[in-house]
């Protein structure tokens, strides 16, 4: 039988991150390759007590069928969280609960996007979000990532010579691969931009909430006066990844279409985890648990940093996250699969840079992760890193 597969699922390629858990079980492997929080980092016995309670007074609603757009009480408490907080929910959004912040781009693109559509992303970005909208039939343009966020004049160029642009995909604060965060100046630049060409911003903030150093950038949802950007979240880096639970939020009628959406694709996130978060919220302190989380990862990023310093050759960049979870890693010269391979020769595991290229491009970079690890295994694994990638450039 041949199986007459979708064009555009033939274009989405298994994730390298993904694929990069075959060599796990090689003994005395060291992991930076994770995009996992840390499992310190998750508050277990104070979800239990809030579990326990659920299933003794609510058990019934908690194994009942829910609503499409989420627990209502939870969704006005991240209604009023980004409200207070982020200044990010204004009086023409709305709000829906999805399962991860995954399905929230996922939904952002299967709303706007039909086939030959353009999404501009930041070059390197989030591989996750490049096979979402892949599976719509999108392109994929990248732009480049600088030191400061995403290139202004770069920008331009790509919406000038992409009139098929509708989404521009941007995670301005502690990237995913880079760990960088586009700052404040650049953030209202890229919002004219948005504007003048009439693309919609899709911005994405898993991070956000992790800093760890430096002074909080006002999101871009926050700028919006014209409703066009969406946003999009979840608990996965501030209270569990494996719950599942997220949010996507913007323009009411944009959110409208992902409800119709997520109703044919899962009906509804998890209502069990849903209630959990929520009893969670009501009766425990979210930001003092996060500040646990942030001091967590200050100490791990710390000691990679300054491993990384003492041991890498000069030539050898990274970039200096001040929240988030990875450090971007770029050698003079050299391709990455290669790097990645020669790293694995050596029982250490990275991430091969070209995974987060929107297009095929050279690239020599990888991305490293410091909130899994232990504490030895930084120490341990970071010296084995700088040695082998001083070699590799010596060849
Ligand atoms: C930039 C970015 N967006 C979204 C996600 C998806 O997060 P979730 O686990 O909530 O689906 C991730 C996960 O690593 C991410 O790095």
């Amino acid at each position: 039988m041949e199986y007459k597969i979708s064009e555009n699922v033939k274009s989405v390629k298994p994730s390298a991150i993904r694929e990069i858990f075959k060599y796990m079980s090689v003994p005395g492997l060291i992991s930076f390759a994770a995009g996992n929080p840390s499992p310190e980092s998750f508050p277990a016995e104070d979800m239990r007590t809030v579990a326990d309670g659920i299933f003794a007074t609510q058990a019934s609603s908690a194994l009942q069928y829910g609503s499409t757009e989420g627990y209502t009480p939870l969704r006005n408490q991240i209604k009023d969280r980004l409200k207070n907080k982020f200044n990010s929910f204004s009086e023409n959004d709305e709000l829906i609960i999805t399962t991860g912040g995954q399905q929230g781009i996922d939904l952002c693109a299967r709303a706007m996007l039909d086939p030959g559509d353009v999404v501009i992303c930041e070059s390197p970005t989030f591989i996750g979000a490049l096979n979402a909208f892949r599976v719509c039939g999108a392109k994929t343009v990248g732009v480049e990532l600088e030191d400061d966020g995403i290139s202004i004049d770069g920008l331009e160029k790509a919406l000038k010579e992409n009139p098929k642009a509708k989404i521009l995909y941007l995670i301005p604060t502690f990237q995913n691969p880079s760990g960088i965060t586009t700052v404040q100046e650049k953030r209202k630049k890229v919002y004219k931009l948005a504007k003048k060409y009439g693309v919609i911003v899709l911005e994405d903030n898993p991070y956000g909430e992790l800093r760890f150093s430096g002074k909080d950038v006002p999101t871009v949802k926050s700028l919006d006066t014209e409703g066009i950007v969406m946003y999009c979240s979840s608990f996965s880096k501030i209270l569990s990844s494996g719950m599942r639970v997220g949010f996507l939020c913007g323009p009411k009628e944009l959110i409208d279409r992902c409800v119709v959406i997520k109703q044919a694709n899962d009906v509804h996130t998890n209502l069990f985890f849903q209630m959990l978060v929520s009893g969670y919220l009501e009766k425990y302190d979210l930001d003092a648990h996060i500040q646990t989380i942030r001091e967590l990862y200050f100490k791990k990023s710390s000691l990679m940093i300054s491993a990384l310093e003492n041991g890498l050759d000069p030539s050898i960049r990274f970039t200096h996250p001040e929240g988030g979870l990875f450090v971007w890693v770029t050698l003079p010269k050299g391709d990455s699969t290669d790097i990645f391979k020669t790293c694995i020769d050596k029982k250490i595991a990275v991430v091969d840079g070209k995974t987060f290229l929107p297009s095929p491009a050279p690239c020599s970079s990888v991305r490293l992760n410091y909130s899994t690890p232990t504490d030895q295994q930084i120490s341990d694994g970071i010296s084995i890193f700088c040695e082998t990638v001083n070699d590799y450039i010596k060849r």
